[in-house]
């Protein structure tokens, strides 16, 4: 009854799935985090204690978000072995396919926490990777532009570590600045979870293996990469480069509606929501106070973006079809506007994902009634028929 995957007869195969962890309402544009709307925590919250939320189900007291942040900051650095782990990567390898393959490899260096009959090694593998894949993901990043790997500071809170580790270098002090920080931490809360998404899917399904956790968790970084999916962010931008000037959209606009032209509007639909992508609309406003801040309100990407999103909104095709900007349109331009390479996009979306993927994977864990075996097919292959010989053929 309550699988990922149920399957009646009566139908094709349906996928339901119980979990108290995100609702959307795709037809209202409504995404909650156990009950609170996103945009309230978006304005209000942070992103630490918004895994706390998705994690424990509540919002914490000051005591417990403390405790919490402490046992997450005393986790941020990697075992010393693995900086040699990077150096097997060729400089130029994509940070995704570093990131996937050193999340993996965690099992290989944390053996007190791979048991998942455990409660306790499930709780220490979870604050594990919530801690150190940011630090992960930024040693990524320094690998591919050969800078030195940066440490985790324990005095910085968690977006401003983040950033402190990709952009700080030995030769000069590097500060933060505080609405950045703030904007990366809001990007970190926007991505936190999604309910059952591709990626978050993948996680659940490997998890029902009884699958160590930092397998899991790497399975739904790999499934993450996609361009329909989480590297849509990076594919975004890249599009909006490659319209380049506002007087070329109407060209892309009609090559987005023929259906023989592969063309898409990257950042454009979503397959819940048809209606404005919530996060979306968050993600717009801290994409004004960033270019604002850096002073390059009158960046050409941001242009081609907003006079895309205008003549999307207004044209029929888009409009029936309901393909509003979602949560991907708008954060590459503010990580562009940081710095970061398009190339790190997805790997800060796994990055922000992960401690929803985990909530999702210990709320299945926890109750053998939500793992599932495999999902069912409907055959429609060849029925039953002989061997015929090569020389027959
Ligand atoms: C994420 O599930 C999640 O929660 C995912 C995510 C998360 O947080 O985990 O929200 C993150 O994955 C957001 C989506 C990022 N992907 C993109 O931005 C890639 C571009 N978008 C499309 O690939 C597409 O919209 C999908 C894959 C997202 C949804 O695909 P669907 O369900 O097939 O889209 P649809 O049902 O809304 O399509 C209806 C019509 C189709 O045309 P018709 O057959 O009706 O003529 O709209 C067309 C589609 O061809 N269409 C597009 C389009 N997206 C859909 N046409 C042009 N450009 C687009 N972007």
């Amino acid at each position: 009854k309550t699988g990922l995957f149920t399957y009646d007869p009566g139908f094709t195969s349906t996928a339901a799935c119980d979990s108290a962890i995100t609702y959307i309402d795709g037809d209202k544009g409504e995404l909650l985090y156990r009950g609170y709307p996103i945009d309230q925590l978006a304005d209000k919250s942070s992103y630490i204690e918004v895994c706390y939320l998705l994690l424990y189900g509540e919002l914490p007291s000051k005591a417990e978000l403390k405790d919490f942040e402490n046992r997450v900051t005393r986790h941020t650095m990697v075992h010393e072995q693995m900086h040699y782990f990077y150096r097997g990567f060729r400089r130029d390898a994509h940070p995704m396919a570093i990131v996937t393959g050193v999340v993996g490899a965690m099992a290989a260096f944390y053996h007190d926490s791979t048991d998942i009959s455990d409660p306790e090694q499930r709780e220490i593998a979870s604050i594990r990777m919530i801690a150190k894949l940011p630090t992960i993901a930024a040693m990524a990043y320094k690998y591919s532009v050969g800078q030195p790997f940066v440490y985790p500071r324990n005095d910085l809170d968690y977006a401003s570590n983040f950033l402190h580790m990709c952009f700080a270098v030995p030769a000069e002090e590097y500060k933060v600045d505080p609405v950045v920080a703030r904007a990366m931490d809001r990007i970190f809360t926007l991505h936190a979870d999604h309910e059952q998404n591709a990626s978050t899917s993948t996680v659940r399904l490997s998890g029902s293996s009884d699958a160590n956790p930092f397998a899991c968790i790497a399975a739904g970084v790999a499934c993450l990469w996609g361009p329909a999916h989480g590297g849509a962010n990076e594919a975004a931008l890249n599009m909006l480069r490659q319209i380049g000037t506002v007087d070329r959209i109407p060209e892309f606009i009609e090559r987005a509606k023929d259906k023989n032209d592969p063309f898409r509007l990257m950042g454009f639909g979503h397959r819940v929501y048809k209606n404005y992508d919530p996060r979306a609309a968050v993600m717009q406003e801290s994409a004004r106070e960033v270019l604002d801040l850096l002073g390059v309100e009158n960046n050409p990407t941001l242009q081609v973006a907003q006079e895309l999103e205008k003549i999307a909104l207004e044209d029929p095709y888009f409009v029936e079809r309901k393909l509003y900007p979602n949560v991907d349109f708008y954060s590459g331009i503010i990580l562009d506007a940081i710095g970061f390479p398009t190339s790190m996009f997805t790997a800060i979306f796994a990055l922000s994902r992960t401690v929803g993927w985990i909530a999702q994977w210990k709320e299945m864990i926890g109750d053998p009634q939500k793992k599932i075996g495999r999902p069912r097919q409907l055959y429609n292959g060849a029925t039953m028929r002989d061997y015929v010989d090569i020389s027959a053929r």
